[in-house]
């Protein structure tokens, strides 16, 4: 089986890794002992392409997402292995080697790599206008003074598809349907033009109809600012709209990985083949 290393060197020609996850192992202690969320896990994220990390709830897929930015918070904590960015920006990051005060840290988090969250009542601040919740960002990343920043944030919120985003720039998140929210969490995480974006189930939470349009908004603005993107999602079907190469975890394991095209093909373990049953498209196919 060809790894994720080998296949983005056959496609770039050279080792264009941005993201290298090397045995992380991810453990949290409960009452019972010791659970491993991540029990040594490696993968790779070539630049500028889509990794899919797929597999059924409770897999550790979210935690490994945690795990790359060090938002694992107690009782859990990264127990083994190593994280790497190669950042184009900022040179080679040992993620796992930085200690908790590190300013490194700060210019990960939401700078050169930005999460979108699973849930989507965390992702933003009721409290806060959306418009100020973007301009948080971009002060915290960029220099830049509060008009300018303003400007930049309406500017983006017309990019992620806001009608009348000058308007809206005051509007609570409350204010907005489900999908207009997510558009506001993806023009906070890309409005600093990061080098990789989490996607946690980014579209899970939303109707059917707007998923698929915000799956095709992340894949333009990824190639506009030309970042990689970590796929987090439990759903084949968004792992063939989206990915270039597949991760399939279960119980904190890799399964199988590889590109999608070779995996949809010719799926080698049988819990691919029980999520790849799942897809509406499949069931029909079979009956
Ligand atoms: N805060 C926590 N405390 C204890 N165990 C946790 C915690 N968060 C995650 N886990 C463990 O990690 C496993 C994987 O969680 P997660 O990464 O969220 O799964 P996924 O995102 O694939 O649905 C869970 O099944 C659970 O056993
Ligand atoms: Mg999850």
């Amino acid at each position: 089986m060809a790894t994720l290393q080998n296949t983005a060197a056959q496609n770039a020609g050279t080792s264009e890794i941005l993201l290298e996850v090397d045995s992380l192992r991810t453990e949290f202690a409960t009452d019972d002992g010791v659970v491993a969320a991540v029990a040594g896990v490696s993968f790779g994220v070539p630049r500028g392409r889509t990794v899919a990390l797929v597999g059924e709830s409770g897999s550790g897929k979210s935690v490994t997402g945690y795990s790359i930015l060090r938002l694992v918070q107690p009782p859990g904590r990264i127990a083994g292995g190593r994280i790497r960015l190669h950042s184009a920006r900022l040179g080679e990051i040992d993620i796992t080697a930085l200690r908790e005060n590190d300013p490194l840290l700060y210019k990960l988090r939401g700078g050169l790599v930005s999460m979108i969250f699973q849930e989507p009542m965390t992702a933003l601040s009721p409290v806060h206008s959306v418009g100020a919740q973007i301009c948080e960002s971009i002060l915290l990343h960029q220099e830049r003074d509060k008009s300018a920043a303003r400007a930049q944030a309406v500017a983006m919120m017309e990019k992620v598809g806001i009608p009348e985003a000058a308007r809206r720039f005051d509007h609570y998140p409350h204010e907005l349907s489900g999908g207009m929210r997510q558009r506001i969490v993806i023009a906070m995480a890309l409005v600093c033009r990061p080098e990789l974006l989490i996607a946690d189930e980014p579209t899970t939470a939303l109707d059917v109809t707007i998923q698929a349009q915000v799956l095709g908004l992340i894949r333009a603005l990824q190639r506009e600012i030309g970042c990689s993107v970590l796929m987090v999602t439990h759903d084949f079907g968004v792992v063939a709209q989206m990915a270039d190469d597949v991760v399939v975890m279960k119980h904190g394991r890799i399964v199988e990985q590889g590109p999608v095209r070779t995996v949809l093909k010719n799926p080698q373990h049988a819990y691919t083949r029980a999520l790849l049953d799942a897809l509406p498209s499949r069931r029909h196919h079979a009956t």
